[in-house]
């Protein structure tokens, strides 16, 4: 059977506003449609495997790209918080879609979160920062993106990459998988009660999703600085992580 080529096409929920009601919907759809994906799960597992934070007293700066409300990554920080213990975390997102309920729920938690409203890539067109306080290391200690680069193509995905490459330690981005199944499921996502938005959007990301080692071949750090792993995860998901080796 041939390969799906890559498509990218503009997904409907891009163009609408933060408070349209077909848009509100979706985003709550997008909940219904991680439970079915097992995204938190994949991510935690994911985060888990990294020999993070250092010692108690550290920090860990975390960075989400494309993070909508917050919330997905709210429930990975609940069961990641006795792990992490002391977290900043930044959502940054072209739409201000994060709740004042949910920064108070990260409080809770332990973790300073706050919002950040930007076009990403504008972050990746800044200057790189330098160095943080800490060490000579780069600025974020983990940068994460979920159902985000599938968005981008070219060299706005290569500028993205490139600006993630410098700017953290480790990264790890849960994108759709690019596969028949996946196909296949984002078609009967109606069944969740999806609106059509969703709908039309879930079948789009698949599309523009990932496989095999796409985006390990775009990665822009030299092979012996990373430890890269690439492959699907679940049945929807492909996922993608890079850590830098110490001192890289
Ligand atoms: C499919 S949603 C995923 C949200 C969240 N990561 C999750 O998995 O629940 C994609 C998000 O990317 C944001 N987005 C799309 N293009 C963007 C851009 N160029 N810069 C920043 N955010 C962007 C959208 O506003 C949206 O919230």
């Amino acid at each position: 059977m041939n390969p799906l080529p890559r498509i990218v096409g503009a997904e409907t929920l891009d163009g609408l506003a933060e408070d349209d009601p077909a848009a509100m919907r979706s985003r709550r759809d997008l909940q219904r449609v991680h439970r079915v994906m097992g995204t938190r799960s994949i991510l935690l597992g994911s985060l888990r495997e990294w020999s993070l934070p250092r010692a108690q007293s550290d920090v860990l700066r975390v960075l989400e790209l494309g993070a909508g409300d917050g919330t997905l990554m709210l429930r990975v920080a609940r069961s990641l918080a006795p792990a992490w213990p002391r977290v900043e975390l930044t959502l940054l997102d072209r739409q201000a879609l994060v709740r004042p309920q949910t920064l108070r729920q990260y409080a809770g938690l332990g973790w300073t979160a706050r919002a950040l409203r930007m076009d990403v890539l504008d972050w990746a067109a800044e200057p790189d920062p330098p160095p943080g306080p800490r060490d000579s290391g780069p600025r974020w200690d983990v940068i994460v993106a979920n159902l985000f680069l599938h968005h981008f193509q070219g060299a706005q995905l290569n500028d993205l990459l490139r600006a993630v490459a410098a700017r953290c330690t480790h990264f790890l981005a849960c994108e759709p998988r690019r596969a028949r199944v996946a196909l296949i499921g984002s078609h009967l996502i109606g069944a969740l009660g999806a609106n059509a938005v969703t709908r039309e959007d879930a079948v789009l990301s698949v599309h523009a999703g990932f496989q095999r080692r796409e985006l390990g071949a775009l990665w822009p750090g030299r092979d012996e600085a990373w430890t890269l792993r690439e492959g699907p995860a679940g049945l929807f998901s492909h996922c993608f992580s890079a850590v830098r080796a110490q001192g890289a």
